[in-house]
């Protein structure tokens, strides 16, 4: 049977979302010394991600990349949700443009990106694979439209077998007034917050 099409709720993020540059508290410097350099590496389609991601590494500190690709998706949500089905289906590996930063230096890295089609998209399969992520703990987080964190976190453990896989963090689009704090729950509960 063919899966139905955008059978989840979706509601892109409306309105201009403004990061601010806000600087590390005290205990994000302190966590950071204590526990190693994290890296928070993420991808956004639509920015919600990106937002959760920024506020993250606003909390722990280290570094925060982007993933980029080489052929990217449609800006067009329709014909995005068909190339991510057509992309599951055939088990690709779409090609990372983003040159990572060379992951030794990090203990934690911080791995977000948006549910597609239950769990994480193919993209993800190609970093996965194509680094090592032997000896890291690695910490994901989502963003969804309704579906919640899917498959998402046991195919990072399938795929990382060698890392530390956390509980993961599930935030509805952008995450609302409660994003801050629902973030620093799951820090505390993974043994990650100061
Ligand atoms: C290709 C595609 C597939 C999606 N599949 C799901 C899904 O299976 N479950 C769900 O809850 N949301 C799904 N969504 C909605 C996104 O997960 C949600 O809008 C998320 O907030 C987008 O994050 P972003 O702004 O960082 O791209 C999908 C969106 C797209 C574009």
């Amino acid at each position: 049977m063919k899966t139905t099409r955008r059978n989840f709720v979706f509601s892109m993020l409306s309105g201009a979302a403004i990061i601010g540059g806000a600087s590390l508290s005290d205990e994000a410097i302190a966590a950071q010394s204590s526990r190693g350099k994290a890296l928070v590496l993420y991808y956004s389609w639509s920015g919600n991600t990106k937002i959760i991601a920024t506020q993250i590494s606003q909390k722990v500190g280290g570094d925060m990349v982007e993933l980029d690709l080489v052929k990217p998706y449609s800006r067009n949500y329709n014909t995005c949700t068909d190339e991510a089905k057509r992309d599951q289906e055939q088990n690709a590996r779409p090609e990372l443009k983003t040159t990572l930063p060379n992951l030794a230096q990090y203990d934690v890295i911080y791995l977000g990106y948006p549910i597609w089609w239950g769990s994480i998209p193919m993209h993800f399969y190609t970093l996965l694979e194509q680094n090592d992520f032997s000896g890291k703990t690695i910490a994901p987080f989502c963003s969804h439209g309704g579906g919640g964190i899917g498959r998402s976190v046991s195919d990072i453990k399938r795929l990382s077998p060698n890392a530390t896989v956390t509980e993961g963090l599930s935030v509805p689009r952008a995450g609302g007034s409660s994003l801050s704090s629902d973030i620093d729950g799951w820090l505390s509960k993974i043994g990650l917050r100061g």
